[in-house]
């Protein structure tokens, strides 16, 4: 298995980054126990009992790793942190990434970003910036498979190529897939030149994503 990170952006909030980031270490840890941590290094609206960080420890079968930032209000991180007087650094964020990988003693990290890709951190930088620092990112974008589905991925992968973060997969999630699904799967390979997932409604593993991030 490869030694590296896999940063899962969304084209939104709320589109399954979650579900399909705990899908996807249910299966690596089923076949690789311990090599991979699940971390969050930002996360707002944070209640520890149902965190999204809580859900990918526990997926990835380690310790509960706090999230480096937590603000308990539901807002965009950088107006939490700017509120409490932070400032979320990139660098800084990738270090902490590495620093709690090591001490779990894990390969690789994947990484779960707030909110949508271009979701503010400070210094007119979004989330992608974890995609562009991280060392060997394998970067995810995750959406919800739904009427224009396909504006916000080929929206999201043209800005993001634009910046030099070029994602190698993305995933359909079908958490309330209406009549376009099976065309969007269809159609969006060959659009956006990507492998191309389907996560399914109350999909708990993903072995053929944890294929694809065993490459
Ligand atoms: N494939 C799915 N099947 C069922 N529910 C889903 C699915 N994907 C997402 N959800 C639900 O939709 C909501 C948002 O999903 P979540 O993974 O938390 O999104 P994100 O991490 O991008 O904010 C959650 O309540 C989650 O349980
Ligand atoms: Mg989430």
């Amino acid at each position: 298995m490869s030694l590296r990170s896999i940063v899962v952006l969304g084209t939104g909030t709320e589109v399954g980054k979650t579900a399909v980031s705990s899908a996807l270490l249910t299966s690596l840890s089923a076949q690789a126990p311990g090599k991979w941590a699940g971390l969050k290094p930002v996360e707002t609206g944070y209640v520890e009992a149902t965190s999204d960080a809580g859900r990918l420890s526990r997926a990835a079968g380690h310790r509960l790793v706090r999230p480096r930032f937590t603000s308990p209000h539901p807002v965009s991180p950088h107006l939490a942190a700017r509120e409490a007087g932070l400032e979320l650094a990139p660098a800084e964020l990738v270090e902490w990434v590495e620093g709690q990988r090591r001490t779990l003693g894990a390969e690789g990290a994947l990484i779960e970003t707030a909110g949508g890709a271009f979701s503010p951190l400070p210094s007119k930088v979004g989330m992608w910036a974890l995609a562009q620092q991280l060392p060997r990112a394998r970067v995810l974008l995750v959406a919800a498979n739904r009427l224009g589905v396909l504006h916000d991925v080929l929206c999201a992968i043209s800005a993001l190529r634009g910046l030099g973060v070029h994602p190698e997969a993305v995933v359909l999630n079908e958490l309330a897939a209406d009549h376009s699904a099976a065309g969007n799967l269809m159609e969006l390979p060959r659009l956006c030149a990507t492998e191309v997932f389907r996560h399914a409604r109350d999909q708990t593993s993903a072995p053929e994503l944890a294929a694809w991030a065993a490459q």
